[in-house]
């Protein structure tokens, strides 16, 4: 690991704007701001029940998960052809490359949108298309994970994984998310099987409000190569093991973590705690139109809450780069390019004021 030498603290907050930096965890269905929801709307001719953009900005107050995903769901409502899931990852990507985005990870939920009958097609080609202008136009490296809902069944994921194979190429991996209390991993054993076959990378969403034998479960049951937020595995020392022997990387969203009320204040989240035992954790927006801040903004408001240094910020951009699914070659370069960043801030640290 490098080690970074002295940066004055009060350049810090620009280092982590401008440092390389992967994103794991961002459900682009969660990047729709109200604006875009509301130009959709009008553009696909769909009613809301809210009179405009401050009105449905005025009810992101969530209590828990579920709270969230009612107006989640109901926002998503407004994307129907290809070229709304265009524009909604493109304003993403946007903002992704502003803050310094190398390689993104973009999970997107098919069944919220097939149960409305949207296309698969329309889904996919959309955000693929996104996603090949992103490494064009912007230089972001960036891929789609298709998830699963979990409070559905798991012949309805069976059936939806089926559903995309003809857009195999588009999409990396699967992934599970929506309400996570009471839909254990083990329920989704067949598919992630089947989707392993596939050559599909695993991940799922495991300990945001579940219990840490949710996260033993996605491990030893899903096989997955990354745990989405885990930060409830420090109830459980022997799994903290596991997963700090394992390098298994953790996706932590702590703005999403706070606005769902997993944390009382984010000086209180136990990402420090994590980090110091050694974990694999990556820091991402989750949902960043709903949570109050995309990546940078998780970087800036934790990093100051909670005290964490210029070496902490190289660690947790070196883990996203580690923990991503981009080609080695790649994560070297970019590994390289975060290094040469903090260099740089350390030269200029270290130069002699220039006379006159
Ligand atoms: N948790 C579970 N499901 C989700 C989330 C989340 O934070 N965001 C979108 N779907
Ligand atoms: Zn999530």
């Amino acid at each position: 690991m490098f080690e970074v030498h002295a940066i004055d603290p009060e350049r810090l907050p620009e280092l982590l704007r401008v440092m390389p930096k992967a994103e794991l965890h961002i459900h682009i269905e969660g990047s729709l701001e109200p604006e875009l929801i509301f130009a959709l709307a009008q553009r696909n001719g769909v009613s809301l029940p809210y009179a405009d953009v401050a009105a449905l900005r005025s009810a992101y107050a969530f209590s828990n998960l579920q709270s969230f995903l009612d107006l989640y769901y109901a926002g998503a409502s407004v994307l129907l052809h290809a070229q709304d899931f265009y524009d909604m990852a493109w304003a993403y990507f946007e903002k992704a490359a502003a803050d310094q985005v190398v390689r993104a990870e973009l999970f997107f939920d098919p069944q919220t949108h097939t149960a409305r009958g949207v296309p698969m097609g329309a889904v996919i080609e959309g955000l693929s298309r996104a996603c090949r202008d992103a490494q064009t136009r912007l230089n972001i490296s960036a891929d789609l994970i298709l998830c699963f809902l979990r409070h559905l069944s798991e012949e309805e994921a069976l059936a939806t994984l089926e559903a995309a194979l003809p857009w195999r190429e588009h999409f990396i991996g699967v992934g599970l998310d929506s309400s996570e209390v009471g839909h254990p991993p083990e329920k989704f054993a067949r598919v992630f099987a089947r989707a392993r076959e596939l050559g599909l990378h695993c991940v799922a969403h495991a300990g945001e409000e579940g219990p840490p034998a949710y996260i033993w479960g996605a491990l030893d049951v899903l096989k997955v190569e990354r745990i989405d937020h885990g930060v409830q595995a420090i109830h459980d020392a022997g799994l903290m093991q596991r997963l700090a022997d394992s390098r298994m990387p953790l996706t932590v969203c702590p703005l999403s973590n706070l606005k769902l009320c997993v944390f009382k204040t984010l000086s209180e989240h136990n990402l420090g705690q994590i980090l110091d035992a050694g974990l694999c954790v990556t820091l991402n927006s989750d949902d960043p139109a709903y949570f109050g801040g995309y990546l940078n903004d998780n970087y800036l408001q934790t990093f100051a809450d909670l005290q964490l240094n210029a070496q902490h910020a190289y660690q947790l951009a070196a883990n996203s780069i580690e923990a991503s699914f981009a080609p080695e070659a790649d994560k070297h370069r970019w590994l390289r390019e975060l290094t040469t960043c903090f260099q740089s801030f350390e030269q200029r640290d270290g130069m002699p004021l220039r006379a006159g």
